[in-house]
Protein backbone atom coordinates (compact mmCIF):
# COMPACT_ATOMS: atom_id res chain seq x y z
CA UNK A 1 0.00 0.00 0.00
CA UNK A 2 1.04 3.84 -1.28
CA UNK A 3 0.14 6.96 -0.37
CA UNK A 4 -2.80 5.82 -2.85
CA UNK A 5 -4.23 3.36 -0.48
CA UNK A 6 -4.87 -0.16 -2.17
CA UNK A 7 -5.81 1.34 -5.24
CA UNK A 8 -2.34 2.94 -6.53
CA UNK A 9 -0.96 2.73 -10.26
CA UNK A 10 -0.77 -0.84 -10.78
CA UNK A 11 -4.66 -1.07 -9.65
CA UNK A 12 -5.69 1.97 -11.92
CA UNK A 13 -3.65 0.93 -14.57
CA UNK A 14 -6.03 -1.81 -15.13
CA UNK A 15 -9.06 -1.05 -13.20
CA UNK A 16 -11.24 0.18 -16.41
CA UNK A 17 -10.28 -3.06 -18.57
CA UNK A 18 -12.09 -5.08 -16.17
CA UNK A 19 -14.72 -7.51 -17.64
CA UNK A 20 -16.62 -7.54 -14.42
CA UNK A 21 -20.46 -6.93 -14.26
CA UNK A 22 -19.94 -3.31 -12.80
CA UNK A 23 -18.73 -2.13 -16.52
CA UNK A 24 -21.52 -3.43 -18.36
CA UNK A 25 -23.56 -0.45 -19.78
CA UNK A 26 -26.78 -1.74 -18.77
CA UNK A 27 -25.84 -2.47 -14.41
CA UNK A 28 -23.96 1.25 -15.20
CA UNK A 29 -27.18 2.82 -16.79
CA UNK A 30 -29.91 1.36 -14.11
CA UNK A 31 -27.39 2.81 -11.33
CA UNK A 32 -26.80 6.22 -13.31
CA UNK A 33 -30.93 5.86 -13.22
CA UNK A 34 -31.60 5.77 -9.74
CA UNK A 35 -28.95 7.93 -8.80
CA UNK A 36 -29.83 11.16 -11.19
CA UNK A 37 -33.45 10.54 -10.33
CA UNK A 38 -32.56 10.44 -6.45
CA UNK A 39 -30.49 14.03 -7.13
CA UNK A 40 -33.71 15.40 -7.95
CA UNK A 41 -32.34 18.14 -10.36
CA UNK A 42 -29.40 18.89 -7.68
CA UNK A 43 -25.54 18.28 -6.81
CA UNK A 44 -24.42 14.54 -5.91
CA UNK A 45 -21.33 13.67 -3.90
CA UNK A 46 -19.50 10.42 -4.98
CA UNK A 47 -17.45 9.22 -1.99
CA UNK A 48 -14.83 6.91 -3.23
CA UNK A 49 -15.00 8.18 -7.23
CA UNK A 50 -12.42 6.26 -8.77
CA UNK A 51 -11.83 6.31 -12.56
CA UNK A 52 -15.61 8.07 -12.75
CA UNK A 53 -17.40 5.00 -13.73
CA UNK A 54 -20.58 6.18 -12.21
CA UNK A 55 -19.84 9.77 -11.78
CA UNK A 56 -19.21 10.64 -15.86
CA UNK A 57 -22.33 9.07 -17.04
CA UNK A 58 -24.47 10.86 -14.33
CA UNK A 59 -22.55 13.71 -15.20
CA UNK A 60 -23.80 13.43 -18.69
CA UNK A 61 -27.48 13.21 -17.57
CA UNK A 62 -26.92 16.54 -16.83
CA UNK A 63 -26.39 16.52 -12.49
CA UNK A 64 -23.44 18.35 -10.92
CA UNK A 65 -21.31 15.53 -9.64
CA UNK A 66 -17.87 16.04 -7.37
CA UNK A 67 -16.01 13.14 -6.02
CA UNK A 68 -13.38 12.54 -2.93
CA UNK A 69 -10.67 9.75 -3.68
CA UNK A 70 -7.57 8.63 -1.83
CA UNK A 71 -6.00 8.01 -4.95
CA UNK A 72 -4.09 10.18 -7.49
CA UNK A 73 -3.45 7.59 -9.52
CA UNK A 74 -7.25 6.66 -10.06
CA UNK A 75 -8.40 10.23 -10.50
CA UNK A 76 -5.71 10.96 -12.84
CA UNK A 77 -7.99 8.29 -15.09
CA UNK A 78 -10.76 9.88 -14.55
CA UNK A 79 -9.29 13.35 -15.59
CA UNK A 80 -8.15 11.79 -18.76
CA UNK A 81 -11.74 10.96 -19.69
CA UNK A 82 -13.79 12.96 -21.89
CA UNK A 83 -15.67 15.35 -19.69
CA UNK A 84 -13.17 14.48 -16.94
CA UNK A 85 -11.76 17.77 -16.42
CA UNK A 86 -15.37 19.07 -15.90
CA UNK A 87 -15.97 17.46 -12.47
CA UNK A 88 -14.47 18.17 -9.35
CA UNK A 89 -12.54 16.25 -6.81
CA UNK A 90 -10.74 16.54 -3.71
CA UNK A 91 -8.15 13.56 -2.66
CA UNK A 92 -8.79 12.71 0.94
CA UNK A 93 -10.39 10.42 2.71
CA UNK A 94 -14.28 10.00 2.39
CA UNK A 95 -15.15 9.63 6.07
CA UNK A 96 -13.72 12.80 7.29
CA UNK A 97 -13.03 15.18 4.13
CA UNK A 98 -15.20 17.74 3.43
CA UNK A 99 -15.97 20.05 0.51
CA UNK A 100 -17.72 22.98 -0.40
CA UNK A 101 -21.79 23.43 -0.26
CA UNK A 102 -24.16 21.29 0.18
CA UNK A 103 -25.93 17.95 -1.73
CA UNK A 104 -28.87 16.40 -2.50
CA UNK A 105 -27.10 13.33 -3.11
CA UNK A 106 -24.38 11.58 -1.22
CA UNK A 107 -23.62 8.32 -2.77
CA UNK A 108 -21.10 5.35 -1.73
CA UNK A 109 -21.21 2.43 -4.46
CA UNK A 110 -19.40 -1.21 -5.30
CA UNK A 111 -19.03 -2.00 -1.75
CA UNK A 112 -16.66 0.87 -0.89
CA UNK A 113 -17.61 1.31 2.52
CA UNK A 114 -16.07 -2.25 3.50
CA UNK A 115 -12.80 -0.20 2.45
CA UNK A 116 -13.36 1.69 5.68
CA UNK A 117 -11.53 -0.98 8.15
CA UNK A 118 -13.22 0.25 11.39
CA UNK A 119 -16.86 0.67 12.77
CA UNK A 120 -15.81 3.88 13.88
CA UNK A 121 -14.65 4.82 10.34
CA UNK A 122 -18.05 3.66 8.83
CA UNK A 123 -20.09 5.15 11.42
CA UNK A 124 -17.46 8.62 10.70
CA UNK A 125 -18.62 8.35 6.87
CA UNK A 126 -22.23 8.47 7.67
CA UNK A 127 -21.68 11.32 9.79
CA UNK A 128 -19.72 13.20 6.77
CA UNK A 129 -22.13 12.44 4.49
CA UNK A 130 -25.23 13.53 6.68
CA UNK A 131 -22.95 16.88 6.87
CA UNK A 132 -22.88 17.35 3.00
CA UNK A 133 -26.25 16.53 2.64
CA UNK A 134 -29.16 19.37 2.30
CA UNK A 135 -32.75 18.77 4.42
CA UNK A 136 -34.45 16.16 2.65
CA UNK A 137 -31.13 14.88 0.84
CA UNK A 138 -29.98 11.13 0.46
CA UNK A 139 -27.42 8.73 1.00
CA UNK A 140 -27.15 5.62 -1.25
CA UNK A 141 -24.69 2.91 -0.40
CA UNK A 142 -24.34 -0.42 -2.66
CA UNK A 143 -22.72 -3.03 -0.88
CA UNK A 144 -23.07 -7.19 -0.32
CA UNK A 145 -24.74 -8.66 2.05
CA UNK A 146 -22.05 -10.49 4.19
CA UNK A 147 -21.57 -14.07 2.74
CA UNK A 148 -21.38 -16.02 6.12
CA UNK A 149 -24.04 -18.20 4.77
CA UNK A 150 -20.87 -20.07 2.25
CA UNK A 151 -18.71 -20.71 5.56
CA UNK A 152 -19.45 -23.98 7.21
CA UNK A 153 -18.33 -24.23 10.98
CA UNK A 154 -14.80 -24.13 11.47
CA UNK A 155 -13.67 -22.53 7.76
CA UNK A 156 -13.00 -19.41 7.24
CA UNK A 157 -11.98 -18.90 3.79
CA UNK A 158 -14.15 -19.20 0.28
CA UNK A 159 -12.37 -19.47 -2.75
CA UNK A 160 -14.09 -17.03 -5.77
CA UNK A 161 -11.80 -17.38 -8.19
CA UNK A 162 -9.91 -20.91 -9.19
CA UNK A 163 -8.19 -21.09 -12.50
CA UNK A 164 -5.22 -22.25 -14.04
CA UNK A 165 -2.83 -19.10 -12.90
CA UNK A 166 -4.91 -16.88 -11.05
CA UNK A 167 -7.08 -17.68 -7.80
CA UNK A 168 -8.83 -15.38 -5.10
CA UNK A 169 -10.26 -15.92 -1.66
CA UNK A 170 -11.86 -14.31 0.53
CA UNK A 171 -10.51 -14.53 4.15
CA UNK A 172 -13.27 -13.71 7.03
CA UNK A 173 -12.80 -13.02 10.74
CA UNK A 174 -15.82 -13.48 12.48
CA UNK A 175 -15.14 -12.01 15.74
CA UNK A 176 -13.75 -9.02 14.64
CA UNK A 177 -16.09 -8.68 11.22
CA UNK A 178 -12.87 -8.02 9.74
CA UNK A 179 -12.36 -10.08 6.00
CA UNK A 180 -9.75 -9.32 3.46
CA UNK A 181 -10.19 -10.27 -0.40
CA UNK A 182 -6.82 -12.24 -1.81
CA UNK A 183 -5.12 -12.41 -5.33
CA UNK A 184 -2.83 -15.03 -6.34
CA UNK A 185 -1.36 -14.95 -9.76
CA UNK A 186 1.33 -16.38 -11.97
CA UNK A 187 3.16 -14.09 -14.23
CA UNK A 188 6.23 -15.39 -16.33
CA UNK A 189 6.70 -18.46 -13.38
CA UNK A 190 6.37 -16.12 -10.46
CA UNK A 191 3.24 -15.39 -8.20
CA UNK A 192 2.11 -12.24 -7.15
CA UNK A 193 0.04 -11.79 -4.35
CA UNK A 194 -2.33 -9.25 -3.28
CA UNK A 195 -4.02 -8.54 -0.55
CA UNK A 196 -7.21 -6.16 0.70
CA UNK A 197 -8.36 -5.84 3.68
CA UNK A 198 -12.03 -5.18 4.79
CA UNK A 199 -14.59 -4.72 7.30
CA UNK A 200 -18.14 -6.12 6.61
CA UNK A 201 -21.14 -4.54 7.96
CA UNK A 202 -24.51 -5.92 7.70
CA UNK A 203 -27.93 -4.05 6.76
CA UNK A 204 -29.04 -3.31 10.13
CA UNK A 205 -25.40 -2.22 11.31
CA UNK A 206 -25.50 0.45 8.68
CA UNK A 207 -29.63 1.39 9.77
CA UNK A 208 -27.77 2.21 13.15
CA UNK A 209 -24.92 4.25 12.10
CA UNK A 210 -27.50 6.15 9.84
CA UNK A 211 -29.72 6.68 12.78
CA UNK A 212 -26.40 8.13 14.67
CA UNK A 213 -25.41 10.40 11.85
CA UNK A 214 -29.43 11.62 11.85
CA UNK A 215 -30.43 10.36 8.61
CA UNK A 216 -33.43 7.46 8.35
CA UNK A 217 -33.98 4.38 6.10
CA UNK A 218 -36.39 5.63 2.77
CA UNK A 219 -35.52 2.61 0.83
CA UNK A 220 -33.76 -0.90 0.72
CA UNK A 221 -33.14 -2.48 -2.65
CA UNK A 222 -31.91 -6.04 -4.07
CA UNK A 223 -29.88 -3.81 -6.34
CA UNK A 224 -30.25 -0.49 -8.91
CA UNK A 225 -33.18 -2.82 -10.66
CA UNK A 226 -35.25 -1.64 -7.45
CA UNK A 227 -36.33 -5.53 -6.72
CA UNK A 228 -36.93 -6.15 -3.60
CA UNK A 229 -34.78 -6.73 -0.58
CA UNK A 230 -35.49 -10.60 0.57
CA UNK A 231 -33.81 -12.90 2.74
CA UNK A 232 -32.04 -14.44 -0.54
CA UNK A 233 -30.21 -10.82 -1.88
CA UNK A 234 -26.38 -10.93 -1.70
CA UNK A 235 -25.98 -7.14 -1.82
CA UNK A 236 -28.47 -4.40 -1.43
CA UNK A 237 -28.57 -0.54 -2.42
CA UNK A 238 -30.13 1.12 0.75
CA UNK A 239 -31.12 5.07 0.44
CA UNK A 240 -31.03 6.93 3.71
CA UNK A 241 -32.31 10.47 3.86
CA UNK A 242 -31.98 13.41 5.97
CA UNK A 243 -35.22 14.70 7.42
CA UNK A 244 -36.10 18.04 5.93
CA UNK A 245 -36.84 21.12 8.79
C1 LIG B 1 -13.70 -0.23 -5.88
S1 LIG B 1 -13.19 1.40 -6.28
C2 LIG B 1 -14.75 2.11 -6.78
C3 LIG B 1 -14.55 3.29 -7.70
C4 LIG B 1 -15.86 3.82 -8.29
N1 LIG B 1 -16.76 4.30 -7.26
C5 LIG B 1 -16.55 2.74 -9.09
O1 LIG B 1 -17.69 2.40 -8.77
O2 LIG B 1 -15.95 2.23 -10.07
C6 LIG B 1 -12.96 2.14 -4.66
C7 LIG B 1 -12.45 3.59 -4.72
O3 LIG B 1 -12.56 4.13 -3.41
C8 LIG B 1 -11.34 4.78 -3.07
N2 LIG B 1 -11.22 4.72 -1.61
C9 LIG B 1 -11.15 3.62 -0.82
N3 LIG B 1 -11.12 3.96 0.49
C10 LIG B 1 -11.18 5.33 0.51
C11 LIG B 1 -11.20 6.29 1.55
N4 LIG B 1 -11.16 5.93 2.84
N5 LIG B 1 -11.29 7.60 1.22
C12 LIG B 1 -11.32 7.98 -0.08
N6 LIG B 1 -11.31 7.11 -1.12
C13 LIG B 1 -11.24 5.81 -0.82
C14 LIG B 1 -10.27 4.03 -3.82
O4 LIG B 1 -9.12 4.83 -4.00
C15 LIG B 1 -10.98 3.69 -5.12
O5 LIG B 1 -10.83 4.70 -6.08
Amino acid sequence: MDEDGYFGESVAAGYDDSSAEMFDPRVVESTVDVLAELAGGGRALEFGIGTGRIALPLARRGVEVHGIDLSRAMVARLRAKPGGDAIGVTIGDFATTKVPGSFSLTYLVFNTIMNLTTQEAQVACFRNAAAHLEPGGCFVIEVGVPDLRRLPPGQNVVPFQVGETEWAYDVYHVATQKMSSNYVKVVDGRGEFRSIPFRYVWPAELDLMAQLAGLRLRARWDGWTRAPFTDESRQHVSVWEKPAG
